[in-house]
């Protein structure tokens, strides 16, 4: 591992660029290699097999080009496949997933009613309820999976009438009744942030992990010697399974001239 090597960053397809945003706007020195798995997407529905599967060959693919670390940009992929990606890196790079730095924050936080909102399978596999009842017990936790939104959003309908009936569909039910604080559990949801907020009016504190995955990334490649000190203007890299017009502009969006984006087939 050395300190000039690349982050490793990966996600179904677009919404982990929400997270390698917050990456390159607090480390600027950092270079990115991003994969989007937009051939397997979503993630939300297909089985925990498949996904590690995926997964692997992602992370083989990063550890590949020397990637100091991987994040798994991906809440549905660090609810299933975490330990898969972890025993694969070993020493050779450092594995984050988006979910236990949320789950610290929020329970550090002023939370009594905590909502989490993520796809299928990151609301069944009951993640984040399980480790706040571990760390906070007394913190009351409320699901929702909302899987309409990854397709709406990939597809490039927010801020529209149609993405703000689908939202206050979801928001209104009883399952998220009377929270304070609510989780975005997928990577995708700080896409449309602002229209939760719109939604909420200031009365629910909107939990974004893009921000807070990113300073939990700063935070371990300091105290690792891994961060990288030396002043430099760096060219991102992008790699996608298959690709996709909405794919190519959400990363202009984030990155704006800096994009170098290749379609990767793996195995
Ligand atoms: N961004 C992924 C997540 O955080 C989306 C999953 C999907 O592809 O359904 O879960």
């Amino acid at each position: 591992m050395n300190k000039t090597s690349a982050i490793g960053i990966f996600d179904s397809g677009i919404g982990g660029l929400t997270v390698g945003h917050q990456i390159a706007k607090l480390m600027p020195n950092e270079r990115i290699i991003y994969f989007g798995d937009t051939k397997h997407l979503p993630y939300g529905d297909k089985s925990q097999d498949a996904i590690i599967h995926f997964s692997k060959n992602i992370t083989n693919f990063l550890l590949k080009q020397n990637c100091k670390m991987v994040v798994i940009a991906c809440n549905t992929a660090s609810a299933l496949a975490f330990n898969a990606v972890k025993d694969l890196c070993k020493d050779k790079a450092i594995a984050v997933n988006v979910i236990d730095p949320v789950i610290d924050f929020t329970c550090k936080s002023a939370a009594r009613s905590v909502g989490i909102i993520g796809t299928k399978n990151t609301i069944l596999s009951d993640v984040y309820a399980s480790k706040i009842k571990t760390h906070h017990p007394e913190l009351e936790t409320k699901s929702l999976a909302t899987p309409l939104l990854v397709p709406m959003i990939e597809e490039g309908f927010y801020q529209n009438k149609i993405s703000n009936t689908i939202l206050s569909n979801y928001l209104e039910k009883d399952e998220l009744l009377n929270i304070d604080h609510l989780i975005l559990g997928c990577t995708h949801y700080p896409l449309i942030e602002e229209e939760i907020k719109q939604y909420y009016k200031g009365t629910v504190e909107i939990v974004n992990s893009a921000r807070i995955v990113s300073k939990h990334i700063k935070k371990k490649l300091t105290d690792t010697n891994l961060l990288n000190d030396s002043e430099s203007n760096q060219t991102h890299e992008f790699h996608v399974s298959d690709y996709t017009d909405s794919f190519e502009q959400s990363a202009l969006y984030f990155f704006g001239e800096r994009i170098n984006l290749k379609e990767t087939r793996l195995k």
